[in-house]
C-alpha cells in the first residue's frame, strides 16, 4: 500500500463515488446558485406587467389547445436565430408567465416575436383555416374559437387567483375583468395574446 492519496483514492470505490459527487455538486452549485441571486433572472424588464384579461383569455386558450405542442416561445441568443426572430429571449419577460411557454417543440415557428407581425384580420383568417393565408401549412385550423364566447367568469378567478400568487393585479383591475371580455369570443382572446408577444422585447437584435 503506498502512502500517495491519489492511489488511495482509486483504489476506494466508495470513496472515490463521495468525492466525485462532491465535485459535481460544486459545479452545479457555482452556476445554479448565483442566479437565483440574480435579479435580471427573477425581476420583471422595465414595463412588463401581468397580461390584461382577455390577452390572459387567450393564454388560456393557446395552453388549452395546446399549440405549445408546435410552438416554442424562446429565441435563443444564436445569430440565426435573431436575425429571423429579434432579440433573444429574456426571462424578466415571462415572469407573469404561469406556466412559462419557452418550450423547445418547433414543428411552426417559434412566436416570442411575433406581435405586431400581421395584422389582426391575418391571424382571425390563419386559425379558422391557416391554408387560406399559407397554401403549404400543415397547422390545423381552429374554427370553433370563432363561436364560443371568453367566460368572464373564469377570467375573474383566474386573476384572483394569480393575485393571491403575487402577481400586481389591483382590484379595480380583477373588477373591470368581465366587463372587458363581455362579448368577445375566444378567437378575439387569442389574437390579443398574439399581438402582446414580444412587447417588451429590447428593440433591435
Ligand atoms: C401541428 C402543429 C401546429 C399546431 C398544433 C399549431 N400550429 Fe401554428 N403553425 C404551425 C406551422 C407549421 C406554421 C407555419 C405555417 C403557417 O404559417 O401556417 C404555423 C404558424 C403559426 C403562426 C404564424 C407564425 C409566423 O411567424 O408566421 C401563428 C401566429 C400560429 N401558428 C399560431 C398558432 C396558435 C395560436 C395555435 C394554437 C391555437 C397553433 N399555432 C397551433 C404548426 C402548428
Amino acid at each position: 500500500m503506498s502512502n500517495n492519496p491519489h492511489e488511495k483514492i482509486e483504489k476506494n470505490v466508495g470513496l472515490m463515488a463521495v468525492l466525485i459527487a462532491v465535485v459535481v455538486s460544486f459545479g452545479g452549485l457555482a452556476e445554479i446558485v448565483p442566479l437565483m441571486y440574480q435579479a435580471e433572472a427573477v425581476e420583471p424588464l422595465p414595463g412588463v406587467e401581468p397580461y390584461p384579461a382577455l390577452e390572459l383569455a387567450g393564454r388560456d386558450v393557446y395552453v388549452r389547445e395546446g399549440c405549445y405542442n408546435c410552438h416554442s416561445q424562446m429565441v435563443r441568443t444564436l445569430r440565426f436565430e435573431t436575425e429571423r426572430y429579434g432579440h433573444y429571449s429574456l426571462a424578466g419577460e415571462s415572469v407573469y408567465d404561469r406556466p412559462f411557454q419557452w418550450g423547445s417543440k418547433r414543428t411552426g415557428p417559434d412566436l416570442a416575436r411575433v406581435g405586431g407581425r400581421y395584422s389582426d384580420d391575418w391571424h382571425r383568417v390563419h386559425l379558422i383555416n391557416p391554408r387560406d393565408v399559407v397554401p403549404e401549412s400543415n397547422m390545423p385550423g381552429y374554427p370553433w374559437l370563432e363561436d364560443r364566447l371568453v367566460s368572464a367568469g373564469d377570467v375573474t378567478r383566474r386573476m384572483r387567483a394569480l393575485q393571491t400568487l403575487g402577481d400586481p393585479y389591483s382590484d379595480e383591475q380583477i373588477a373591470a375583468a368581465a366587463e372587458d371580455v363581455r362579448g368577445r369570443t375566444e378567437l378575439d382572446a387569442v389574437v390579443a395574446y398574439l399581438q402582446g408577444l414580444g412587447r417588451h422585447a429590447p428593440k433591435g437584435r
